[in-house]
């Protein structure tokens, strides 16, 4: 209880965009939670998730926003980036289409958010490696034409999962 009175000195939005199925939902749940399902439901409209951590030895209160990756279960675009200061771009590196997709989920992240984004690119479920879809090279390659950070994830495993986070909550500090 000693931090129950925690004075916050930031709010950070992020927000988490890809295909559906990549895994958005549960990298916010093993952030959030430190919890994973196998069977996790698509996401339909918005929800989100704080976490309160030290970056920089200040107080830093994550928002993460979570969105449908199914354009049928999406909410209205501008309200959810409005305010975002890091987003987090997925794709599964088991599914090709998912990771070239991330060029169109790009154009929208850039047409709707503040210029001075942080952006991470994310290749969820590296724990599935036989079934690499997504070279890392591939990837690394755009991260760097398109001047994101990049990294592989596991959700399942919680690899880079923290990371991840980390990285993008200290850059846009
Ligand atoms: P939408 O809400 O429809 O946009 O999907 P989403 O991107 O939120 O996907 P979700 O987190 O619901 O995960 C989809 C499926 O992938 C679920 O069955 C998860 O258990 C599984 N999954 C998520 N992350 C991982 C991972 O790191 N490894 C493996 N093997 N499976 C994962
Ligand atoms: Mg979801």
């Amino acid at each position: 209880y000693g931090d129950f009175n925690q004075k916050i000195d930031y709010v950070f939005k992020i927000v988490l965009i890809g295909d559906s199925a990549v895994g958005k939902s549960q990298l916010l749940a093993r952030f959030a939670r430190n919890e994973f399902s196998l069977d996790s439901k698509a996401t339909i409209g918005v929800e989100f998730q704080t976490k309160t951590l030290i970056v920089d030895q200040k107080t830093v209160k994550a928002q993460i926003w979570d969105t449908a990756g199914q354009e049928r279960y999406r909410a209205v675009t501008s309200a959810y980036y409005r305010g975002a200061v890091g987003a987090m771009l997925v794709y599964d590196m088991t599914k090709r289409q998912s990771f070239d997709h991330m060029a169109r989920w790009l154009e929208e992240l850039r047409g709707h958010a503040d210029k001075n984004i942080v952006i991470m690119l994310i290749g969820n479920k590296c724990d599935l490696g036989s079934l690499r879809a997504v070279p890392t090279e591939d990837a690394q390659e755009f991260a760097e034409r398109e001047n994101l950070c990049f990294m592989e994830t596991s959700a399942l495993e919680s690899t880079n999962v923290e990371s991840a986070f980390m990285t993008v909550l200290t850059q846009i500090y």
